[in-house]
């Protein structure tokens, strides 16, 4: 389907593969192609659905990274804004085709039906640590440093160091094993591991003086090769970089599932260690620190999108996986906020607080979001009032009145001027160059100059440093009694997968997008978290009423307000900035208490 949109900028821009360069391992280097995860299913699959690495890993997001049909629909579009922009792409959603030189055409019809494989076992465990950084790195590296043409400059969009050979390499020193090559390296404990996929740039732009991104001279390489230099479409490892889980665990009450309840890097989130065989022999140890490939974040749609459209012959799915699959990101999405609830006055406050390694939601910015929603209801029990409501049938949010996080990145005028696109927020990842909005809530240990140094500063709303949590103010309508809150997360709106389908006007990934979208419900909401609170209609006639009986202040609110700031409980917290229990609540409710109630 053509829209008046798309012919706005009918030639995709005059971008080169030269545009598109990294350094690191290239196209055809080695000397041993990728495995396929079939040779691998053999030993380290079907014993153990929780432990064994196979099942886990090939119904996650990356194992399947390459069939996702929003890969596909927005790589078409990507192709169209940009020639020969798909080789970035295929250089992460599908490593061993672009290792194998079958990234170009850059649409991906050359890929075999291996690299539909995604992000597949044989490369991650053939991954170097370019820097080696982490203490154990297996003596093979420095030959294969040495032979690098072009060296990282720092970890980001798929600039990696691939072995050459086929040595395995993974967290254990394997004694009395020799059914394949491996090697220890404690780069795969590491949350560096993961740093040079999950840092996603785009390498046409080069950061000005004043802060904004320019196109480069084309049809060259970018010339720094440098992530500060670059357009940032994705930072969650930098996020995680420069929150507090990077400098050391942080006890989170065992929430990431696993053995460990204090939590540092992506792996301790993400593979969390389980006890149980890491291959099906029994005479290999049980090990109680056996990283499960959980590797599941907040996506609970790509599975069933991919059963929707591929024979499970294909994909390595069956239903119990895509199932087990769904299961681990929607507890993700449990584990990933809390919600706080309270009546302050007649305003009803909703906080959510982030309790990830990152930015909430983080990762890939278009058309995903979190947002909260509450409902008034009156002593009969009638709904009087909603704000963030979402309407199934249509998929349609109304976010009028209420928080939705997120973050929007579009043209700005010169490139707008460029390619005719217009200027704002927008879909066309390739040649975005500008962020109109990110109020994602950020991690445990944020500051403004550590996340303004990595490019990921909010846009568009301010966070005090050290605010991993935000709330959002209510008016409690006449006659409310009660409200029930809740935080949602949608992986894509209708918005997004609608233009993926009306922009694309070179092949039909769009419409089959939208067709396994429809058929798979959506993309529906998720709920993250649900708070009931009783409300008192009469509730409090100004800052200080914070405690019954609403309507008077009288001792129970002193009371109330000394325990409240003693422990730091939202209740006392009465005024800007929020956050913190200081001087400012203090004379807040000083200056309500003396002003009393009417
Ligand atoms: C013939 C059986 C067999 C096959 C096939 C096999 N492995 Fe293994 N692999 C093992 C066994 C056994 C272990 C040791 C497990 C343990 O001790 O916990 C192992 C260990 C590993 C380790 C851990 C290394 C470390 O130091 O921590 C990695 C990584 C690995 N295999 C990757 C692969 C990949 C990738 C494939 C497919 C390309 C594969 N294996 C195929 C049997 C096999
Ligand atoms: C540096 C590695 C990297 C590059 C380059 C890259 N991606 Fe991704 N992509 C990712 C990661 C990591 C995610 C997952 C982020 C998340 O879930 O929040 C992702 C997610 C996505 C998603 C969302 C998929 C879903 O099911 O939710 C789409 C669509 C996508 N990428 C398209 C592209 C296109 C098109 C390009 C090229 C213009 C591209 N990506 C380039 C790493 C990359
Ligand atoms: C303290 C635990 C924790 C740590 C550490 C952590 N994550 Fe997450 N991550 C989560 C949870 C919970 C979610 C689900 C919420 C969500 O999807 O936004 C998530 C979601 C994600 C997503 C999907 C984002 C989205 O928009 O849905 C990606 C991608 C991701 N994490 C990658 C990483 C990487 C890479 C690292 C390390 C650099 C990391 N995470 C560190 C807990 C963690
Ligand atoms: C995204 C990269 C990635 C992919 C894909 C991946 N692994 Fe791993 N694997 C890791 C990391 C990282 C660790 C170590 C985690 C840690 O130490 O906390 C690991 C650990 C292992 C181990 C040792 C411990 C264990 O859990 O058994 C084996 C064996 C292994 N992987 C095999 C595989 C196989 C087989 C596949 C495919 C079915 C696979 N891996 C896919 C990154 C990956
Ligand atoms: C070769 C690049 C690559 C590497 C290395 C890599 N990832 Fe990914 N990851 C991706 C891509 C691409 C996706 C998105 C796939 C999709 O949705 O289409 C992804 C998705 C994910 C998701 C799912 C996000 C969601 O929305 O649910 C998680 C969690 C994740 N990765 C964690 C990790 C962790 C942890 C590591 C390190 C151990 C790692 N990744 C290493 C490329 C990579």
């Amino acid at each position: 389907m053509t829209t008046a949109a798309a012919s706005l900028h009918a030639a995709p821009a005059p971008t080169t593969l030269e545009d598109f360069f990294g350094p690191g391992t290239q196209p055809g280097a080695l000397a041993v192609e990728i495995e396929s995860s079939t040779r691998c299913d053999g030993c380290h699959g079907g014993y153990d659905p929780v432990h064994e690495p196979y099942r886990p890993w090939v119904s996650s997001p990356m194992g399947q990274a390459t069939r996702d049909p929003m890969f596909q629909a927005c790589l078409t579009i990507a192709n169209q804004d940009a020639a020969f922009a798909g080789d970035l792409c295929l250089r992460c959603h599908t490593p061993s085709g672009w290792l194998g030189g079958r990234s170009t055409p850059t649409d991906g019809s050359a890929l075999l039906a291996t690299d539909m494989e995604g992000v597949n076992c044989n490369f991650c465990h053939r991954m170097v640590d370019p820097w080696q950084s982490s203490p154990i790195n297996p003596p093979d590296d420095d030959a294969i440093l040495a032979g690098l043409p072009d060296y990282p400059v720092n970890p980001h969009s798929g600039h990696f160091v691939v072995d050459p050979q086929d040595r395995r390499r993974g967290p254990f020193d394997l004694e009395n094993f020799n059914s394949h090559e491996w090697r220890m390296s404690s780069y795969f404990s590491e949350s560096s591991n993961c740093a040079m996929c999950h840092d996603v740039s785009n390498p046409v732009f080069t950061r000005q003086p004043d802060g904004s991104y320019a196109l480069n001279e084309l049809d060259m390489p970018h010339p720094t090769q440098d992530k500060a230099d670059m357009f940032p479409i994705e930072r969650t490892y930098s996020e995680w970089a420069q929150s507090a889980f990077a400098q050391g665990p942080v006890e989170m009450g065992g929430r990431f599932g696993g053995n460990i309840t204090a939590v540092s890097s992506c792996q301790d989130c993400h593979m969390p260690d389980g006890t149980g065989r890491g291959c099906n022999r029994n005479s290999r140890p049980i090990r109680d620190d056996l990283p499960r490939h959980d590797l599941n974040g907040g996506n609970t749609w790509l599975v069933l999108a991919v059963r929707e459209l591929y024979p499970d012959a294909d994909t390595g799915l069956d239903e119990a996986s895509a199932l087990a699959s769904v299961a681990r990101a929607e507890s993700m999405l449990a584990a990933a906020s809390d919600l706080e609830v309270w009546q302050e006055g007649t305003e009803l406050v909703a906080r959510v607080i982030n309790q990830t390694g990152h930015k909430l939601p983080s990762g890939y910015p278009e058309g995903r979001r979190i947002w909260v929603n509450v409902e008034f209801y009156d002593a009969g029990g009638s709904e009087i009032a909603e704000f963030g409501g979402y309407d199934l049938a249509t998929a349609t949010l109304d976010p009028a009145g209420t928080t939705v996080y997120e973050a929007k990145i579009g043209v700005d005028a010169a490139m707008s001027a460029a390619t005719g696109i217009p200027e704002g927020p927008g879909f066309h990842f390739a040649v975005n160059n500008a962020w109109y909005k990110d109020n994602r809530i950020p991690p445990r240990g944020f500051t403004n100059a550590g996340f303004e140094s990595v490019q990921a500063a909010p846009v568009g709303h301010t966070y005090e440093d050290g605010q991993y949590w935000d709330d959002t103010r209510f008016a409690i309508p006449a006659g409310a009694t009660q409200a029930e809150v809740y935080v949602w997360y949608q992986l894509a709106s209708r918005e997004y997968i609608e233009f993926l389908r009306d922009e694309n006007v070179t092949d039909n990934s769009g419409q089959v997008l939208y067709d396994a979208w429809v058929a798979t419900g959506r993309s529906a909401p998720v709920e993250m978290d649900e708070v009931t609170i009783a409300l008192d209609p009469a509730g409090g006639c100004n800052l200080a009423d914070i405690a019954e009986p609403f309507g008077v202040l009288d001792l129970t609110d002193i009371n109330t307000f000394i325990a409240g700031f003693t422990t730091q409980d939202p209740v006392a917290d009465v005024a800007q900035p929020f956050g913190v229990w200081d001087l400012s609540d203090v004379n807040a409710f000083v200056g309500g208490f003396v002003a009393g109630c009417p």
